[in-house]
């Protein structure tokens, strides 16, 4: 069986996931999203401005797996934030996504007004319309925010995280919270050369794995939630394939610090979009 996450309200999330950020809507989308269900993947993670919400509902539907056998999230935009309508901008969401609930619904960036979209979403949650809530690009202090004003501790932050940008000692402090991390470009995005980097290819090699198997292997291993983007079927199952072995600690540790420490993407506290 493959591993799940407990949720701090209690839900539980398959700790690995198809991320579908740059994937193209229409068929590209549809097909990759199959391809992941039929390879084992109940979990799929989109966002409104990821531009492929129809077609993430209509790859599930044609996967045949029943919609409450997978774990869906999306994510409210910083235009939806900023304009206060969270609220008007989930329910479009369901609409193209072809659904009567959501399982993860984020906060996609501290924008403008989050705080009353998080209000906003907290009277979706009660409604049982999304069933647990988080943010994603949350740094501490926007969490300890939060917290001042909301008894709902978000069950979980989605934020950059990879051997080249580890973000541990957030991932620490959301751990010691409760709050469950997920890590975005987990293989280092489209930017960097992560899958080539001679440490990762000696581990991999080690171990009879790819780079980006021994990769998701780290997440997995730290307790974190991954989500591994592609659009090629056989990536996806390959990236499926890595629950039979497992790295040693000072393997992890060697991941842990290729001395890149380097974003793929924006830091929330500067972001302009
Ligand atoms: P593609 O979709 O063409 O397969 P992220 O860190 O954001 O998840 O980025 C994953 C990137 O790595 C994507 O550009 C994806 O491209 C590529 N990728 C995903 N899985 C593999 C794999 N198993 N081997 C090589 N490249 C991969």
């Amino acid at each position: 069986d493959q591993p799940t996450i407990t949720l701090n309200n209690g839900i539980s999330i398959p700790q690995l996931g198809l991320g579908v950020f740059r994937t193209k809507g229409g068929q590209e989308t549809v097909d990759a999203v199959r391809w992941a269900v039929e390879a084992g993947y109940r979990h799929i993670d989109t966002a409104r401005a990821y531009n492929n919400e129809e077609s993430v509902g209509r790859g599930i539907r044609e996967s045949g797996v029943k919609r409450r056998d997978i774990f869906l999230t999306t994510k409210l935009w910083n235009e939806d934030i900023r304009q206060g309508r969270a609220r008007e901008a989930f329910f479009e969401s369901l609409d193209r996504l072809g659904t009567d609930y959501v399982d993860l619904y984020l906060i996609h960036w501290p924008a403008d007004g989050w705080q009353k979209a998080w209000e906003q979403m907290e009277e979706l949650y009660n409604d049982r319309r999304i069933r647990a809530i988080g943010v994603s690009n949350f740094h501490q202090h926007h969490i300890e925010e939060l917290r001042s004003f909301s008894d709902l501790t978000p069950a979980a932050d989605q934020i950059e995280s990879s051997p080249q940008f580890p973000n541990q000692e957030l991932i620490d402090w959301d751990h010691a919270q409760g709050i469950a991390v997920e890590a975005w470009s987990p293989l280092g995005g489209t930017g960097g050369s992560l899958l080539e980097n001679p440490t990762v290819a000696r581990i991999a090699e080690k171990y009879g794995k790819s780079p980006a198997q021994t990769i998701i292997r780290w997440h997995l291993q730290r307790g974190v939630v991954v989500i591994p983007k592609s659009v090629h079927a056989e990536r996806i199952r390959q990236n499926f394939d890595v629950f039979d072995f497992a790295l040693t600690s000072e393997d992890m540790d060697a991941l842990s610090n290729l001395g890149i420490n380097r974003r793929q993407g924006s830091d929330p506290d500067n972001f302009d979009f």
